[in-house]
């Protein structure tokens, strides 16, 4: 997720400072390098560097990028990390063709290894570099017009883009087009916005246009016009104007970053699926040849690591354990040069993983980690990254990066049963199928149970304690449900395994004491029955997480959540954990606590 915008004006005037001012807004989309194109004397001239947007307008001098057209990126690293050169915008070999990118190209090695043969020169890591250097391939080599150009490349791009192009070829005007990353247009008197989001451009104008995928811009000051560029045929579409409040609009007319996150799954989960990541071979080939492995996170994280503890005992046979990172030491003397270290981390610069990270690499260790921000502290010290491509994610309480981590899980945990023959090839195709459907699944989950969130949340947030129980893998699902019911809501909740909550804590239950069952109908379906009845009996309110049509924890449950069939043991870590974010979330607005700044907390821990 990257943030991006354009202007087009009649006058010409201090157009960085409006185009630092539109790319604060739409920060949140990423911050790990700015940069902006305008054409100024007929000649493309680009101002880029590492930082966040307040730090990088502090070293550039942005009053002095004067003109009437130019475009702006505040980047969320994909390809290549945080960097100047990696920084957009990018431009061609002649310097003339400039553009800024959302999204990801997936077929970028190929055509990087065809416009190489070309003769085409890169500055840069990024999958986007390939975009100018296209287009200049078929302006100055072939004669192509450059719109035709920009029609042409977006058709052999797979992928997701939106992408606006500046040229000293045709000096007023900004091209634009796009497929499944957001463009908006934003319409005044005496000029013309693109941006990925509206509030780029709230301050000046409410009259939008929302693009659609697989059409072509053409913006100039006094206009727009869009056209398909599969058809070519003209679109017409009508501005209409938003009523938004500024910082409803930054968080998409969510309340909340935390529900716009929840919201995002589907998209974020698409994302990491659709990536070919190299690092993924070779991080299952070497947990497959060491001899013991262990995966290091905290928090949200860590309960994403013990989907990965199950499923590496489950597939490679071979010792693992989930350790949380501040309490390292007590496997200090374990690790060697046979050791794999797995860490998991959003922010990959949480000091309890960074410091285990460390000691362990001292000793030899592979370090293979799995970590959402690229370039940060973690991916640094480690041998081979697997990125989970979740985006920024604003909210303290971890939703979309945990689902992430969890299908990051699962990707290794696929390879290593691929590997040891644990899985066969007919098993591993149906496995890789389900993979896809995930993003579907996680959508219709949200749909079908926000508003019983809503619903059973006003009864929850009158509680002070809770249960979050569960069996075999979705043990984890109720200890990362009860983590978020404590974060955000203040109200105590303490996962267990299901079988041992009769073991002592079953003490406090009283007439109407809330306790949650993630309950899939997998192999522990049974167990899980016998433990309701045993709660129930003592007066248990139950709110069971229930895979949809499994009416015989329905009649024993005072409230439910549904999840669609099919995802019973494989994969069920994900979807299951949706419904109990939404309970969470919903409970703390119940209680009206702020879910995106819960207090006492912080989103990267950098203490130990
Ligand atoms: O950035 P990390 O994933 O390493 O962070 C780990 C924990 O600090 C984090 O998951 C924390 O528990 C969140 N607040 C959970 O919502």
């Amino acid at each position: 997720m990257c943030g991006i915008v354009g202007i087009v004006q009649q006058q010409e005037t201090k157009i960085g400072k409006t185009i630092i001012e539109a790319l604060t807004k739409l920060e949140y989309r990423g911050y790990d390098s700015v940069g902006i194109a305008s054409i100024f004397d007929n000649k493309v001239i680009i101002t880029k560097d590492q930082g966040k947007i307040s730090e990088v307008s502090e070293r550039i001098d942005v009053n002095s990028i004067k003109g009437k057209i130019a475009i702006g990126h505040t980047r969320w690293a994909t390809h290549g990390p945080p960097s100047k050169e990696n920084a957009h915008p990018h431009i061609d070999c002649s310097g003339e063709i400039s553009v800024i990118h959302n999204g990801i190209i997936e077929n970028f090695q190929a055509l990087k290894e065809e416009l190489l043969n070309q003769g085409h020169e890169f500055q840069s890591e990024t999958d986007t570099e390939v975009i100018p250097h296209m287009l200049e391939q078929l302006v100055k080599k072939e004669g192509i017009s450059l719109k035709d150009a920009i029609i042409q490349v977006s058709k052999r791009l797979e992928g997701t883009f939106a992408i606006c192009v500046v040229s000293s070829l045709e000096p007023d005007r900004i091209y634009c087009a796009k497929r499944d990353s957001p463009l908006v247009i934003g319409i005044n008197s005496d000029r013309m916005f693109c941006a990925s989001d509206i509030p780029a451009f709230l301050s000046k104008t409410r009259k939008v246009v929302l693009l659609h995928d697989d059409e072509f811009v053409t913006l100039t000051s006094d206009g727009y016009e869009i056209i398909n560029f599969n058809t070519l045929e003209k679109v017409v579409r009508k501005p209409h104007t938003v009523s938004w409040k500024p910082e409803m609009a930054q968080k998409a007319g969510f309340p909340h970053f935390m529900l716009k996150e929840i919201h995002e799954q589907p998209n974020s989960l698409a994302d990491y699926i659709r990536i070919q990541q190299p690092a993924l071979t070779r991080i299952a080939e070497k947990i497959y040849n060491s001899e013991k492995i262990f995966l290091l996170a905290a928090g949200t994280a860590h309960y994403s690591t013990l989907t990965g503890e199950s499923l590496i005992r489950k597939y490679v046979k071979k010792p693992s354990s989930a350790i949380i990172a501040s309490e390292y030491e007590s496997i200090k003397s374990l690790i060697d040069e046979d050791t794999v270290i797995l860490p998991v981390s959003q922010s990959g610069e949480t000091m309890d993983t960074i410091m285990a990270i460390k000691s362990a690499k001292e000793q030899g260790a592979s370090i293979l980690s799995a970590v959402n921000v690229i370039g940060s502290t973690i991916t640094r010290y480690s041998d081979e990254v697997l990125y989970l491509y979740a985006g920024p994610e604003i909210g303290v309480a971890a939703t979309k990066t945990y689902t992430a981590q969890t299908l990051a899980m699962w990707d290794i945990g696929l390879e290593l049963g691929k590997l040891s023959g644990e899985i066969d090839n007919s098993e591993y195709t149906a496995a890789r199928k389900l993979f896809q459907e995930i993003p579907t699944v996680v959508k219709q989950t949200i749909v079908r149970n926000e508003s019983r969130a809503n619903h059973i949340a006003s009864w929850f947030a009158k509680k002070n304690s809770s249960f979050y129980l569960g069996r075999g893998l979705n043990l984890q699902t109720a200890n990362e449900g009860a983590l978020k019911m404590k974060e955000i809501a203040y109200i105590h909740s303490e996962s267990y395994p299901a079988g041992e909550s009769k073991h002592g804590p079953i003490a406090l239950v009283e007439e109407d004491y809330p306790v949650v069952f993630v309950s899939p109908k997998d192999h522990t379906h049974s167990r899980i029955i016998s433990n309701i009845m045993e709660m129930k009996a003592r007066g248990a309110a139950i709110v069971a997480v229930i895979e949809e049509g499994d009416r015989e924890i329905e009649e024993m449950g005072k409230w439910k959540f549904e999840i669609p069939k099919g995802y019973s043991e494989m994969l069920s870590t994900i979807p299951y954990i949706v419904p109990l974010q939404l309970l969470a979330y919903y409970t703390a607005v119940r209680k009206n606590l702020s879910p995106d700044m819960p207090r006492n907390l912080a989103k990267a821990v950098s203490v130990l």
